[in-house]
């Protein structure tokens, strides 16, 4: 009560009377003069209407809104900078922000968010800075960030993701910072960066990285400051950060105890190192890095030995500062390195090592201190919450982690069999690592217990058959792996028990076909990988019931044709891959079903020998990308309407460099991509590309377009189903 008035008292005082008394909710303060209204610390269970509409910045901190329901914000679209931190919000409904093309600054931090689903953001199309620091997010679909085609900043920091999916941040084009600091990242999908060319620095400190990610990193072309810090990572091999643009790396307060001197050389831009607090006693000199300036060791116990001298020479003939002081030998403890002589820089003698160890000071983190339960054999990490027994000859799952543990690597080991009941009391493990463990059996009730698993790595075992109980109670469970095991058909009736899995590993199996409603029950599937198998045959109603299918790939099986009618019903279809099935010809239409979605296409290396004219029928300005290598037909039907490309490879293709080609030719000319299409006949031209071959000049429809038209030509184009109409150019 007293607020209320005291707000109007506040508000009265600013605006005319009659637009407040209508217009401003009653336990908030509007300011018309800035178009701003705040609601602070209200205890508002939901977003209050009655909001002007001309409201620009709306400050919601502090409440208690559970759910923010779609259209919440579609009377108030003027909007610019909108704060809702430590508003207990849980559920961001999809199509929650619609109708706020204009703002600007959206900060969700504090609050209780688990997922961002993949149209929770849409709408926000101005966005710049997005903050979701401090949730509970442990899992973003790819293409959450698809409709943020101006943000520039995103703190998804203090979260508790633990893996990032290929593509994940694709959509934004203009994103400048990334900060996943404190997160549990283990594994990082190769592609989690691919799409991020503006990208300058991104942060993943004080997660769970064991190793240097080189591949992932190496997409991030543009990156030019990266911190890796307070990660358990122990050494860094040659040539294990590929990052063209890097000049800043953060490696502090890790493990490590080894930096190859070729670590960094596929970053040759790098210039500030800083590797203080770590375990190195001796670094070689980085000799190839040419524009490095500075070098961190603080709180390194370096040892100023003979091992050390080189480093020292070299560091100071570049002028780089390291800033290290000596752990040993007992004489020179305390001194700094760049004070020592290098004379005094000695190996043997009375430097034993033993002798160095006592002064070599205690490392940051103390995994014997608080004593965890831990099976024998195996290590489990208190910091981490994960419990490691990879490759240690197990027979039997150890039993006895602590009960919190999130997750459990068991690879490399011979189980044979997981029995009934044996994860029981693992409530909190999202990760569990199986692969390589000689598994032929999964026993029903094997992972009884594991409410929250999300990832389950089976790779590379000798299953080929599931019990349909046999992963009852995991209901979580968004991505598995079963790659390489021995499976002959899709396991039926197993997956219903799945309603969250969101990518199915199968590839490399001996699948012999795809039937009626193998894919039953999975309705949030999006990726289903089945390269490498064995299939013949794709039955029409074999994918539909997997209704969000995103991703398909069949590529490295036995089709020969492509299984067009099983297309049907999978609307939001992005990529197809067929490549390396035996398809001699693909027909009209052969695409059409998902033509409206389809963005990746993969046809290469196939022997297709002929496509025919209607083939891509329906695709067009959606496609980004396109192969074809590898084929054998001569000629390819008309591409005019491929309006988007940012890949297509036409190489290894025998094309027939007559007239007939010269439509290709004309498309190839506008093109701004390398395409790699070569003439293989006529003899004459046998070879060269076909955009430089000059005997197109001489086809008689080439004058046509050099002499500009002036009427409205019109062209008949006869499709091959004989039906006909005009086009007019
Ligand atoms: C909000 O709720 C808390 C706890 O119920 C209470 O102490 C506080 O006074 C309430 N605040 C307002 C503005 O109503
Ligand atoms: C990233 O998040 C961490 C942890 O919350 C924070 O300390 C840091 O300031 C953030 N950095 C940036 C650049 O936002
Ligand atoms: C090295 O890092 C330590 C700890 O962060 C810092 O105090 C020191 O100033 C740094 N030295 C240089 C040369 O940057
Ligand atoms: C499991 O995780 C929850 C939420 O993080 C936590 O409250 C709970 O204490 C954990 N359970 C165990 C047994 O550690
Ligand atoms: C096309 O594919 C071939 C074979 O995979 C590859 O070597 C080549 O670089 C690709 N060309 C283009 C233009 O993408």
């Amino acid at each position: 009560m007293m607020w209320a008035s005291v707000s109007l008292l506040l508000v009265s005082a600013l605006l005319p009377g009659k637009f407040i008394a209508e217009c401003c909710p009653r336990i908030c303060l509007c300011d018309n003069i800035k178009y701003q209204v705040m609601c602070l610390n209200k205890n508002l269970t939901e977003v209050p209407v009655n909001i002007p509409q001309v409201t620009q910045r709306l400050d919601l901190r502090g409440n208690k809104i559970k759910v923010i329901p779609a259209g919440a914000f579609f009377p108030i679209p003027y909007l610019t900078h909108m704060r809702l931190q430590r508003c207990k919000v849980e559920i961001i409904e999809e199509g929650a922000f619609r109708g706020l093309g204009r703002l600007i600054y959206l900060n969700l931090a504090s609050n209780n968010i688990a997922f961002i689903y993949q149209e929770s953001l849409d709408g926000l199309s101005s966005l710049r800075q997005l903050i979701l620091e401090n949730n509970h997010i442990e899992e973003i679909k790819p293409g959450a960030f698809g409709q943020l085609g101006f943000l520039s900043f995103l703190n998804l920091a203090r979260n508790s993701l633990v893996y990032l999916p290929d593509m994940v941040f694709q959509g934004l084009q203009l994103i400048k910072w990334i900060n996943l600091s404190h997160n549990s990242l283990h594994v990082l999908a190769n592609e989690a960066f691919g799409g991020l060319p503006t990208l300058k620095r991104l942060r993943i400190d004080y997660n769970e990285l064991q190793f240097l990610p080189t591949e992932v990193l190496s997409r991030l072309s543009g990156t030019n400051r990266l911190d890796l810090g307070h990660n358990p990572i122990t050494y860094i091999g040659e040539e294990a950060l590929e990052m063209a643009s890097l000049k800043q790396l953060f490696l502090n307060n890790m493990a490590l105890q080894d930096v190859s001197y070729r670590a960094f050389v596929k970053s040759p831009m790098l210039h500030t190192l800083d590797l203080h607090n770590n375990q190195l006693s001796v670094l070689q000199p980085l000799t190839e890095m040419a524009h490095l300036q500075k070098i961190n060791l603080t709180g390194n116990p370096v040892l100023c030995t003979c091992y050390m001298r080189p480093f020292k020479e070299w560091a100071a003939k570049a002028r780089i500062h390291s800033d290290a002081v000596c752990a040993g030998p007992a004489a020179f403890r305390g001194e700094q390195l760049e004070s020592m002589r290098t004379t005094d820089m000695k190996c043997g003698g009375h430097a034993s090592e033993e002798e160095l160890l006592p002064f070599l000071p205690t490392v940051t983190r103390e995994p014997e201190q608080n004593a965890v339960r831990c099976p024998e054999g195996c290590t489990c990490s208190p910091d981490y919450q994960h419990g490691n027994c990879g490759s240690r000859n197990f027979q039997s799952i150890p039993k006895g982690f602590p009960s919190n543990t999130q997750l459990l690597d068991l690879h490399n080991n011979e189980f044979h069999s997981i029995p009934k009941g044996s994860f029981l009391g693992l409530k909190n493990l999202t990760s569990l690592h199986l692969q390589n463990c000689k598994i032929a059996a999964l026993k029903p009730g094997a992972f009884q217990d594991l409410t929250k698993l999300v990832y389950l790595y089976l790779s590379n075992n000798g299953i080929s058959s599931l019990d349909a109980d046999v992963f009852k109670g995991a209901t979580q469970l968004s991505y598995l792996y079963l790659d390489h095991n021995g499976f002959t058909q899709i396991p039926k009736g197993t997956f219903s028990l799945l309603p969250n899995l969101f990518a199915l590993y199968l590839q490399h199996n001996s699948i012999g076909q795809l039937t009626d409603n193998d894919l039953a029950g999975l309705e949030k599937l999006q990726w289903l990988y089945l390269t490498g198998n064995r299939i013949t045959h794709v039955s029409a109603k074999a994918l539909g019931q997997a209704k969000l299918l995103e991703k398909l790939h069949l590529d490295e099986n036995f089709l020969q044709e492509v299984p067009t009618k099983s297309l049907r019903g999978l609307p939001n279809l992005r990529e197809l891959k067929l490549s390396k099935n035996p398809i001699k010809c693909i027909g009209d239409g052969a695409f059409l079903p998902v033509a409206r979605s389809l963005q990746h296409l993969y046809l290469d290396n196939m022997g297709v020998e002929q496509i025919s004219s209607g083939a891509f029928t329906g695709l067009g300005p959606k496609i980004k990308s396109l192969h074809l290598e590898k084929n054998k037909m001569h000629s390819l039907p008309n591409l005019r309407g491929f309006t988007a490309l940012e890949v297509i490879n036409l190489s290894d293709i025998p094309f027939y460099c007559d007239c007939q080609l010269l439509p290709l030719y004309k498309w190839l000319d506008k093109l701004n991509l390398r395409v790699g299409a070569t003439c293989d006949s006529p003899a004459d031209v046998r070879g060269q590309k076909v955009k430089l071959v000059t005997t197109f000049q001489n086809c008689p429809s080439w004058s046509t377009k050099k002499t500009k038209q002036t009427s409205a030509t019109k062209t008949k184009v006869k499709t091959k189903a004989g039906r006909s109409f005009n086009k007019s150019q």
